[in-house]
């Protein structure tokens, strides 16, 4: 072997996934375990904060173990930590950073913090070797829902967001509604294989002022509107249908304010993250769009779209490569905005 390997492991447990992976060299996932709570959550149609952290605790050294284990590895053969310190649950972030930190500590090995949405764009890079920088990137998930310019690895700029609800929100809300139940995205992607989607014309919201913001909370209205005149006028509801039309109208906005981007933006490249980009008929879309426009497009297999760990170690190999380092004094911050990265940051 001519070149030292960088060897992470990364942790991550910032909503309802313990997760942990090793990494390396910013590519290379030697595992990716993701013990998750959905089951659990389930009972209360959502995430319980309380319970999430709970979890946490149980499962940490568990999945730690057995990724270190599936990478035929020790803590002794690795070389840095990467952890998602924001944004999320305060509770649940705590349990992967105070882990973190201890291990750091303990193995006298870097510790890098890692911002959840940088770790979506960066399940990019895994499956995808062609990929870099520049590009623009449109994250959705059950929190976020930002078009992001990438203009290097670890810099970023946040040129379009959601106003109100999240992409992901909106399907977990909506599914709810039709009862699905948790966790939306999927059953409604399900539900609306064998549906039409025009059966209602669902809108699609513009925002006449930032053409590249979003919003979902009137389209949420409008499907529980929608489902409200249905039971008065005692017509039946056709979960299909309405899942089909919901789907098809969030996908219209995603991919129209996607389009626009790239056009004013003259981007060649376009890669998609976060949960909602798991989404067959979204990806699709994007993929057409993209091809009729020339653009480049990329996005991570399903397992890296939703929460892993290995997306955080592909974010902390950048950061370790740069030189970024946190110190033991590294805490989670539920808020975290993308760009916030220096905020409890050493440079070395
Ligand atoms: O990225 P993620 O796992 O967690 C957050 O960082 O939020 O995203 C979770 C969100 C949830 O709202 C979930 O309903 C949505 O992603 N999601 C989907 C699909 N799979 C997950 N939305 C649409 N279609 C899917 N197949
Ligand atoms: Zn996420």
């Amino acid at each position: 072997m001519s070149e030292h390997e960088i060897k992470i492991l990364a942790i991550e447990t910032s909503c309802d996934e313990t997760a942990a992976a090793v990494v390396v060299n910013g590519r290379d996932v030697r595992s990716n375990v993701i013990s998750s709570q959905i089951a659990l959550h389930t009972l209360y149609g959502g995430v319980v904060p309380e319970i999430a952290s709970r979890k946490h605790i149980e499962k940490i050294n568990q999945v730690i173990t057995q990724a270190l284990d599936e990478a035929e590895t020790t803590l002794d053969g690795i070389d840095a930590i990467g952890v998602t310190y924001g944004p999320g649950l305060v509770g649940a972030l705590l349990v992967g950073v105070a882990e973190a930190k201890a291990i750091a500590y303990a193995k006298k090995i870097p510790l890098i913090g890692v911002h959840h949405i940088e770790g979506h764009i960066c399940a990019n890079y895994i499956e995808n070797p062609k990929l870099q920088p520049p590009f623009l990137c449109l994250v959705v998930s059950g929190g976020h829902t930002h078009l992001v310019r990438v203009a290097d690895y670890g810099s970023y700029e946040i040129i379009g967001r959601t106003r109100d609800d999240a992409a992901g929100e909106a399907f977990d809300k909506v599914a709810r509604a039709i009862g699905l139940g948790y966790p939306g995205g999927p059953k409604i992607e399900q539900a609306a294989r064998g549906g039409n989607l025009h059966a209602v014309e669902f809108p699609r919201a513009k925002m006449g002022d930032s053409p590249y913001d979003f919003s979902f909370s009137g389209l949420k209205s409008a499907v529980l509107n929608y489902l409200n005149g249905c039971r008065m006028k005692g017509q039946e509801i056709v979960q299909a249908d309405i899942a089909a039309s919901f789907q098809k109208a969030v996908t219209d906005v995603l991919i129209g304010n996607a389009v626009r981007a790239l056009k004013d933006y003259k981007a060649d490249t376009f890669a998609i993250a976060g949960g909602v980009a798991s989404n067959a008929a979204f990806r699709e879309g994007m993929r057409k769009a993209c091809m009729d426009m020339g653009v480049a497009f990329y996005h991570p297999s399903p397992v890296f779209c939703t929460d892993n760990a290995a997306m955080i170690g592909v974010a902390a190999y950048h950061d370790y490569r740069s030189g970024r380092r946190d110190g033991l004094d590294l805490n989670a911050v539920p808020n975290l905005k993308l760009g916030d990265r220096q905020r409890n940051r050493l440079l070395v």
